[in-house]
């Protein structure tokens, strides 16, 4: 049976993969954002959204609002949901239980805001994109030299994969409380080093040399010991691994 499902920030990476599969499955998929006339700072225009939609995939954010959309924005979001009975997917970050960076601080809270407003919702936490790994690999890498810390590593995934599994949650059965989804992760893990020679030999440059920086401070400390990548068995795998999704990007990357 068709769903009306809305998506927060449906226009945005990941959400408008999400708003082309549904629609793609039949489903109605009503792409909501601040283009549309909701914004989650304000409220402005969140009742009407909420109002008759089957479920709410929430993709919104804006790192560089602070709370303002993260935390705020997503637990005006989740009381809205839970008001009217409405499933709400929301997606998350894996590793950022104990993290001391402040936008994982801030992801953590946006978990329990979804979690304290009491309605049927479903968390579904992915590690860092590809676009984004690759965006780590070219920013730490200076010239020929890449400096990494610890053990850094990424277990990168794809945002299609993402999309997928978010999308089968919202069409799936309403949980009957807050849940969590198994966390998704792609197929490889890959120390930053390994990650930033892929990203260089993509546009014809020589292996980096590793530069190891001594962890000082709490955050080195957690991206040392890459407490963004998954128990190992932990995640959900699936999608193309870092390799085959760098192949379909131009040589030169742009953004993450
Ligand atoms: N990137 C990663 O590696 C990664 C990994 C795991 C999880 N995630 C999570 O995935 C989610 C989506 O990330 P993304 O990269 O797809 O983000 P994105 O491309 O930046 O899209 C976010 C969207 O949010 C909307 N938005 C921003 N401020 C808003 C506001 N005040 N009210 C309503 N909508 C607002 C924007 O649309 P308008 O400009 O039209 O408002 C924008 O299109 C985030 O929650 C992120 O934490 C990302």
């Amino acid at each position: 049976m068709a769903m009306r499902i809305v998506v927060t920030g449906g226009m945005g990476d990941l959400g408008s993969r999400v708003v082309r599969l549904l629609v793609a499955q039949g489903h109605e998929a009503v792409a909501a954002s601040r283009r549309t006339g909701l914004d989650l700072t304000t409220g402005a225009g969140l009742e009407p959204v909420v109002a008759g939609a089957d479920a709410v995939v929430h993709c919104a954010d804006d790192p560089s609002r602070g709370d303002f959309v993260t935390v705020y924005g997503t637990r005006r979001l989740a009381d809205a949901a839970a008001a009217r009975g409405v499933h709400l997917v929301h997606v998350s970050i894996v590793g950022i239980d104990d993290h001391p960076m402040a936008y994982y601080r801030r992801k953590l809270r946006a978990e329990q805001a979804v979690a304290a407003a009491g309605g049927p919702a479903t968390v579904l936490r992915a590690t860092q994109f590809h676009s984004l790994a690759a965006f780590f690999g070219r920013t730490l890498t200076k010239g020929p030299v890449t400096f990494t810390i610890g053990d850094m590593a990424f277990q990168p995934v794809d945002t299609d994969f993402v999309a997928t599994r978010l999308a089968e949650v919202a069409t799936g059965p309403r949980p009957a409380a807050y849940v969590r989804a198994r966390d998704l992760a792609g197929p490889d893990v890959l120390p930053l080093v390994e990650l930033a020679r892929l990203v260089r030999a993509h546009r014809g440059a020589s292996a980096p040399h590793a530069v190891h920086v001594p962890p000082v401070g709490r955050l080195l400390h957690a991206f040392a010991e890459s407490r963004n990548v998954p128990v190992p068995g932990a995640a959900h795998v699936g999608g193309r691994t870092f390799a085959e999704w760098l192949a379909t990007q131009p040589a030169r990357l742009t953004g993450h």
